[in-house]
């Protein structure tokens, strides 16, 4: 059984986490296995393109070799890294549990081999070993703030590649307005994903305009070596001007698409969770302020006030121009 330490600067759970909010009809009615297929996604097998869950999920990496990878200097960090031990060890991974202690259990997911597709609007739909298109990728290092909806921040070196580089290699149509995003399912080893009434697989979108900025990045990796499992090895969205629950982890599926999809926080409480997720310190969640953060720094928990958009707003304020009417900071 996992015991729960909880530490003073949580919220307490049934305040901070999505899950404790009542869930709503239509993810009971997947849960029970009628499901209903996401806007604009093709319904996914339910599995993890092809990998294999063995015993203690350890696997030597082939991509180990690449790292470290030369730093991104262009974009700025205003404060001090996060400590490593922090960053890997205070996770949000509900397919792995939903608590923060998630990164022993994590280490159960089989990373290779690990395949992702391409489909939807594409000029051809791809299916890739990971290993092969990480080679084929522009990497870089890049230090970015991560701001949590829950409001605990952290500041993390990641290694990747624009996510821009990775649309040039999916080609996508000109009818394609966004890139939805898919993590694995497979209840064998992510026993979170027994819970039925979350609405598996955890999917994230991006518009088009916003996957090409060019902060949106790949992590592959974390601390100049490869991403751990519990921080969504083998690749994981960066997106920081947004709250972390767009940072979908592990995924395994782009698809393009005409339609908006319905991300799995939103479709849980779309009264809390929205499309768009850009942080902005004026705009409370339903339950808690998001004046503040709370950063992990080297020197320990720290209250900081939160800047608009995560302080990216030079980069991204201008993809959101005539949207002024929906609600961008949900
Ligand atoms: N991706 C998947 N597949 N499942 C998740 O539960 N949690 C999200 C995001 N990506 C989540 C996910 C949330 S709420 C946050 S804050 C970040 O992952 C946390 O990333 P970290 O654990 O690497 O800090």
């Amino acid at each position: 059984m996992l015991i729960r330490k909880r530490r003073d600067w949580d919220l307490p759970d049934k305040a901070a986490t999505p899950e404790s909010i009542f869930l709503n009809r239509r993810s009971i009615v997947k849960g029970l296995g009628l499901g209903v297929a996401l806007a604009g996604v093709a319904p996914v097998a339910g599995v993890l393109s092809g990998a294999r869950a063995d015993d203690d999920g350890a696997e030597a990496d082939p991509t180990a070799g690449l790292y470290p990878v030369p730093r991104n200097d262009g974009i700025a960090l205003d404060r001090p890294i996060s400590p490593e031990d922090v960053a890997t060890t205070y996770n949000n991974f509900y397919e792995f549990g939903s608590h923060k202690e998630i990164s022993s259990l994590a280490q159960k997911l089989p990373l290779r081999p690990w395949t992702v597709t391409f489909d939807g609007l594409v000029e051809k739909e791809q299916v890739v070993d990971f290993d092969d298109l990480i080679r084929k990728m522009p990497l870089e290092e890049r230090l970015y703030r991560h701001r949590c909806v829950e409001r605990w921040a952290i500041a993390v070196p990641y290694s990747g590649f624009p996510l821009r580089a990775l649309l040039d290699f999916a080609r996508p149509l000109g009818s394609a307005k966004y890139v939805v995003m898919q993590t694995f399912e497979d209840t064998g080893f992510a026993p979170g994903q027994r819970q039925f009434w979350y609405p598996w697989p955890y999917v994230e979108g991006l518009t088009m305009a916003e996957a090409a900025n060019e902060l949106a990045f790949i992590a592959t990796g974390y601390y100049g070596k490869p991403i751990p499992k519990q921080n969504g090895a083998p690749l994981r969205l960066a997106v920081p001007w947004k709250y972390g629950f767009k940072h979908i982890k592990s995924i395994v599926r782009f698809t393009f698409s005409e339609e908006r999809p319905v991300s799995f926080w939103e479709e849980i409480a779309s009264n809390e969770y929205g499309f768009w997720a850009n942080v902005n310190p004026e705009v409370p969640h339903r339950r808690w302020s998001q004046a503040e953060e709370h950063f992990f720094g080297p020197d320990g928990k720290e209250w900081r006030p939160t800047q608009p958009y995560n302080g990216y707003g030079e980069y991204v304020a201008g993809l959101y121009k005539g949207r002024e009417n929906e609600a961008l900071f949900m």
